[in-house]
């Protein structure tokens, strides 16, 4: 899949993070299914960005790692939080973490859905060694169930940079069609998955996206047991629902029992 590491790492689109701060609804409900078991327990958030989970997982416990592949990411999460054990490392290579070394592992709001379908399997297998037996893995995908909309949607002309004027609102929904064109051919559809240029950050990222039942499956091949999912209110879902309504799934799993 074409790589999303250096649309990541483009300046603009950390700042577009910055801001955001606490838990959303699909998290909160799943840490409060695991509860005190997760209390005081090693954390890893991955995909730290600019550290919108990391006083909320702090507050869980304050043995805690966030990690980023984005410098300026990181920058602006150790900026955040001085102090705080924040390191530019890829998931998709978790070897400096010893075995069953964590907790709890978070991959939150989508950033495990930034590589393509071979790397997703080997970050599913490096956080399933690094988790301990107890351990749980809370992290969230794009719902293949939802259509995606394309750059010449008007709608999406109002929604460009909001803040900027007329004139380049309008120049930033062309340079959006553009850039689509351009990742359009590096679109797949497979039978479990698929990867699309959707509108995130005005369509500069390759996405995948997983309906809620492969997603289980897929988990319980990489060695997790049976998933808990939450749409985007916080409410569960259950076996063959397919939250049609919810742009992005949110998924808690631990370890498949021996
Ligand atoms: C949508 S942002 C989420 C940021 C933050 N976790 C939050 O919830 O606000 C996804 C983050 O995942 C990071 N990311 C994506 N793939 C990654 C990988 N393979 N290794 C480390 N970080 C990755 C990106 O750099 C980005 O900061």
């Amino acid at each position: 899949m074409r790589d999303n590491r250096s649309a990541w790492s483009a300046p603009r689109v950390a700042q577009n993070y910055l801001h955001d701060e606490g838990l959303q609804a699909p998290e909160k409900a799943a840490l409060a299914l695991v509860g005190d078991r997760v209390h005081n327990r090693p954390i890893l958030d991955i995909g730290v960005g600019t550290g919108r989970t990391t006083a909320a997982l702090r507050a869980i416990s304050s043995d805690y790692v966030g990690v980023d592949f984005s410098a300026d990411m990181v920058d602006a999460c150790r900026i955040r939080h001085p102090g705080v054990d924040i390191r530019q490392m890829d998931a998709r290579d978790l070897s400096v973490f010893p075995d069953r070394r964590f907790g709890l592992v978070v991959f939150a709001y989508n950033g495990i859905d930034y590589v393509g379908h071979a790397d997703r399997l080997r970050m599913l297998a490096g956080i399933e060694r690094v988790l301990a037996d107890d351990g749980w893995l809370l992290f969230s995908s794009h719902n293949r169930a939802v259509r995606v909309r394309r750059p010449w949607a008007l709608s999406l002309l109002r929604q460009v940079n909001p803040p900027m004027g007329k004139a380049r609102r309008l120049a930033g929904w062309l340079v959006g069609i553009a850039r689509h064109l351009s990742r359009r051919p590096f679109e797949q559809a497979r039978p479990d998955h698929a990867i699309v240029n959707d509108d995130g950050e005005n369509f500069r990222f390759m996405t995948y996206y997983i309906d809620v039942a492969s997603q289980r499956a897929q988990l319980e091949r990489a060695g997790f047991g049976p998933a808990a999912a939450f749409d985007l209110h916080g409410r569960a879902i259950g076996p063959g629902e397919t939250a049609a309504d919810s742009a992005w799934v949110y998924y808690l799993a631990g370890k498949a029992r021996a």
